[in-house]
């Protein structure tokens, strides 16, 4: 059987995650691709109960320039030095698989142009909206249209947050706390509640569905960490539910708008149904008209599930 060797940068949440999928569902993903994905090699200085300790390294070359690695999952998070590793990886001729919006976003032009120039694949499905299959989709089956409008709610945490002050008159440090707890939150939280984490998601939503580079940081950006109960009881009196938005309209003249904010979306909207942890992207084409995408946004096993799914693209090329 043909096999595929995956090293990993970073065993956290994501990297765990994967790593769980890759081992619990082996069997599944051999039958479907005729290939045995093998993880060859983890780049991490905290051991993971059940992972052997023979695949661990804290030397990055050993993944990123090893002969033996045929692609690379990178699963650190942050900017740097993840951009930097993720390059020499397809200059090492390997495949990328990532999760990482804020390098994506950041590093979009260089990092698919490098892997073009490679002649690798550069696969980011986990980098928007954890599970939900929406980046495949609207480079795929809805490549037929032009994009109008693109709305998500696409960050976990703060759809977290904002469900439980809305339901349960929570507060807010205690909701965060929480959703730290639950995996959900980045290392630093503030990329969450101040709409940062959406925009770089946001960024790389408008590359792919209208075909423009919009860099995070010149999208106009507004968290949640200011949101009281009060505004959100006026936006129920309303008939609103206030929620997390990106959200990316094209323009009669061909500009793309884009911002991130709270909004009120009516109860009758189908992503005023979004609640907790899940994420939704609501899409209008041309020619499809309205689709929402739905799914768990944050997370261990959902976020794997885009990253084995991406791998599984490359074993199926082997
Ligand atoms: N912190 C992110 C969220 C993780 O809460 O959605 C998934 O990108």
């Amino acid at each position: 059987m043909k096999v595929l060797k995956v090293g990993i940068l970073g065993l956290g949440t994501v990297g765990g995650g994967t790593y769980t999928i890759l081992t619990e569902n082996k069997a599944v993903i051999e039958k479907r691709t005729g290939c045995s994905v093998e993880v060859a090699r983890i780049l991490d200085r905290r051991k993971k109960e059940g992972v052997p300790e023979y695949l661990y390294t804290e030397d990055p070359d050993e993944v990123i320039a090893c002969s033996d690695i045929d692609l690379v999952v990178e699963t650190l998070g942050g900017i740097e030095p993840a951009t930097s590793f993720m390059l020499q990886a397809m200059e090492h001729g390997k495949h990328v698989v990532t999760a990482n919006k804020a390098a994506v976003a950041a590093n979009y032009q260089k990092l698919t142009e490098t892997a073009a120039k490679n002649g690798v694949q550069f696969l980011y499905e986990a980098s928007v909206g954890g599970g939900i299959p929406v980046l495949t989709s609207i480079q795929n089956e809805l490549q037929g249209n032009n994009f109008l409008e693109v709305m998500g709610i696409v960050n976990g945490t703060t759809n977290y947050i904002l469900t439980k002050m809305t339901e349960e008159g929570a507060d807010y440090a205690d909701v965060l706390k929480d959703a730290q707890a639950k995996g959900f939150a980045e290392a630093d939280p503030t990329a969450d509640v101040e709409g940062i984490d959406v925009a770089n998601k946001l960024s790389i939503l408008i590359a792919l569905a209208f075909d423009k580079y919009i860099a995070p940081t010149d999208i106009p950006t507004t968290g949640i960490s200011k949101i009281t109960k009060a505004d959100i009881d006026a936006a129920a009196a309303e008939g609103c539910k206030l929620k997390l938005i990106a959200h990316a309209k094209l323009m009669e003249d061909g500009t793309v708008e884009a911002s991130v904010a709270p909004e009120k979306i009516p109860f009758a909207h189908p992503l005023a149904g979004v609640s907790n942890e899940f994420n939704a992207v609501y899409i209008t084409g041309d020619m499809v008209d309205e689709l929402m995408f739905y799914g768990k946004g944050a997370g261990a096993l959902p976020t794997g599930s885009a990253i084995v799914g991406d791998i599984i693209k490359v074993a199926k090329t082997k």
